[in-house]
C-alpha cells in the first residue's frame, strides 16, 4: 500500500542511525520544539484587561489606547465596560479577587477603594517603582488617596472634585450673584422658577449608591458636620449638623426646587436634565463641563462653576473623587502593566486625555498649560476646588461604612424613616463596624 512506503523509509532511517544516535536525534527535536514554542509565546502580544464604568470607556478609546499600543506593539489593552456606578464596578473587582483567578491585570480604581483593596492584599505595592521626584508632579491629595499604611498602590490618572454648576445667563439676566449659602441657592431657584426661567431649581444625585454619599458629604461639611474622623474614628452622623444637612435636601424636594425623582438620580440623569436647560443649579463633577458646552447642548456657553454653597459662617466643601491605576497581584504580566501605567500617567497621555475628554488632570502643571487653558478657561479655577477637596475617610472598611450611610440616608430622604431614627441607626452601625475593624487590627 502507498502509505506504508514512508513508514518503511523511516524505519530504515532509524536502523541506520543506531540506538544512541536516535536518542540524540529525539532529544534535539524535543528541545527545538520547546524553543520554538517559547519564541512563539514570547512574540504573542500580551493582553492587559481593564474594567471600568461605561461612561469612562469612551474617553479612553479616543486615542490614548491606540497611541500606547502603537508605541508598545507587544501589549494590547482590553477595556471591559462595566455598569455606571462606581460601587457596582467595585463589587465586580471584589468578587473576581475573592474568587481568585481574576481576569483583571490593571485595576482602574476610584480613590475610595485603595485602602480596602490594599488591606485585602489584592494589589502590588508600587512604592519602589517610582521616585519621590516623579510622584511630586501629582496633586498630593491624589497621591494620598492612592496610599495605604505608607505604601503606594495606585498612580493617579485623573482627579475629581464636586462643585456647583449654575446657569450664568439666567442669573446675569436677573442681575443676581451666584449663591454662597444654601438659603440663597433656594431663594434664587424659587425666584427663577416663579418667573418661568427654569422648570427646576437644583439637581443633585439622590439615588442609593456611592454618588449619594459624595454629594451628601459636601452638604454635611457645609453645615459644619462630619461623617467619620479618620484619625480618631469618631462618628458624627447623629449630630445636629447631619439633621440640618438632610433637612436642606428634603426641603429642596418639598418646595418643588428639586424634582421628586431626584432620589433616583445618578450623575448621568442629573447631567441630562441640566443639559436640557431645565434647571438652574447642578451639583456634579468636572466631566459635565465639556459635555454641557458641546455644540448640540442647550446650555452651551451659558454656565458657570463655583465651589459648593454652605451655611453662614461655614465654608464650602468639595468631595475629592478621582481615578488611578493599580496592578492586580494576580496578574501574570506585572512588567507590561507597569509599562502601561507609566504611559497613561505620563504628561503626554494626560494632556491628550484632558484635551479630548475634559477630565481633570492629576498632574498639577496641566491645570495651567496654555493649550489646555485655551480650551478650558475654567481650569485654573478648578485647581482651587480640587486643592480644597476632602477625601472620604481612607479606612479599610470604607465600602461597608458607605453602604450603611447610603441605606439610612436614602431611607430618610425618601420618607421611609425619620431622619433622626435613620441617622441614629447609621451612627450606631458605623461605630460597631469601626470597632470590629479595630479589634481585627489588634488581633
Ligand atoms: C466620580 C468620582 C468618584 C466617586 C463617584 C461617585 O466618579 O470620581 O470618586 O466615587 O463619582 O459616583
Amino acid at each position: 500500500m502507498v502509505y506504508r512506503q514512508p513508514l518503511n523509509r523511516l524505519k530504515k532511517f532509524f536502523q541506520k542511525l543506531g540506538f544512541w544516535r536516535s536518542i540524540g536525534f529525539f532529544t534535539a527535536l524535543f528541545l527545538s520544539i520547546i524553543l520554538i514554542t517559547k519564541i512563539a509565546i514570547a512574540q504573542q502580544p500580551v493582553t492587559l484587561n481593564l474594567l471600568m464604568t461605561a461612561p469612562d470607556a469612551d474617553p479612553w478609546r479616543q486615542g490614548m489606547i491606540a497611541d500606547f499600543e502603537r508605541k508598545n506593539p507587544r501589549i494590547r489593552i482590553n477595556i471591559i465596560e462595566g455598569p455606571n456606578a462606581t460601587n457596582l464596578i467595585e463589587d465586580l473587582y471584589t468578587s473576581a479577587f475573592i474568587l481568585g483567578d481574576s481576569p483583571y491585570d490593571l485595576v482602574n480604581m476610584d480613590v475610595i477603594w485603595t485602602s480596602k483593596f490594599a488591606a485585602a492584599g489584592w494589589l502590588l505595592d508600587l512604592s519602589d517603582r517610582i521616585t519621590p521626584q516623579e510622584l511630586a508632579v501629582f496633586s498630593p491629595k491624589d497621591v494620598e488617596g492612592g496610599s495605604y499604611q505608607g505604601k503606594l498602590y495606585r498612580i493617579p490618572l485623573r482627579s475629581d472634585a464636586g462643585m456647583l454648576y449654575y446657569r450664568k445667563d439666567l442669573l446675569d439676566q436677573a442681575k443676581l450673584k451666584p449663591p454662597e449659602t444654601f438659603e440663597q441657592l433656594m431663594n434664587i431657584s424659587k425666584y427663577l422658577q416663579r418667573n418661568d426661567k427654569a422648570k427646576w431649581g437644583y439637581i443633585w444625585q439622590g439615588r442609593q449608591y456611592e454618588g449619594l454619599v459624595a454629594m451628601f458629604l459636601e452638604v454635611l461639611e457645609g453645615y459644619g458636620g462630619f461623617w467619620v474622623n479618620p484619625e480618631t474614628l469618631e462618628v458624627g452622623l447623629d449630630r445636629p449638623e447631619t439633621l440640618k444637612a438632610i433637612a436642606f435636601l428634603k426641603d429642596t424636594i418639598k418646595q418643588g426646587i428639586s424634582p421628586p425623582g431626584v432620589t433616583t438620580y445618578q450623575e448621568e440623569e442629573t447631567r441630562r436634565l441640566f443639559q436640557s436647560g431645565q434647571a438652574v443649579f447642578l451639583r456634579s463633577w468636572p466631566y459635565v463641563w465639556p459635555l454641557a458646552n458641546q455644540k448640540t447642548s442647550q446650555i452651551n456657553g451659558k454656565i458657570g462653576i463655583k465651589p459648593m454653597v454652605h451655611a453662614p459662617g461655614q465654608s464650602s466643601a468639595a468631595c475629592l473623587g478621582g481615578w488611578g491605576l493599580g496592578i492586580a497581584k494576580s496578574t501574570k504580566h506585572p512588567k507590561e502593566a507597569w509599562q502601561a501605567i507609566k504611559y497613561f500617567s505620563s504628561r503626554e497621555a494626560q494632556r491628550q486625555f484632558i484635551l479630548k475628554a475634559g477630565y481633570v488632570p492629576s498632574r498639577r502643571e496641566l491645570f495651567t498649560d496654555p493649550e489646555i487653558v485655551a480650551k478650558y478657561p475654567h481650569f485654573p479655577q478648578l485647581l482651587e476646588v480640587v486643592d480644597r477637596a476632602v477625601l472620604r475617610p481612607p479606612i479599610a472598611q470604607y465600602a461597608q461604612a458607605s453602604d450603611i450611610l447610603q441605606r439610612y440616608l436614602s431611607g430618610a430622604l425618601t420618607g421611609r424613616m425619620s431622619p433622626e431614627n435613620a441617622m441614629q441607626s447609621a451612627a450606631e452601625e458605623t461605630r460597631r463596624l469601626l470597632k470590629a475593624g479595630q479589634g481585627k487590627k489588634a488581633a
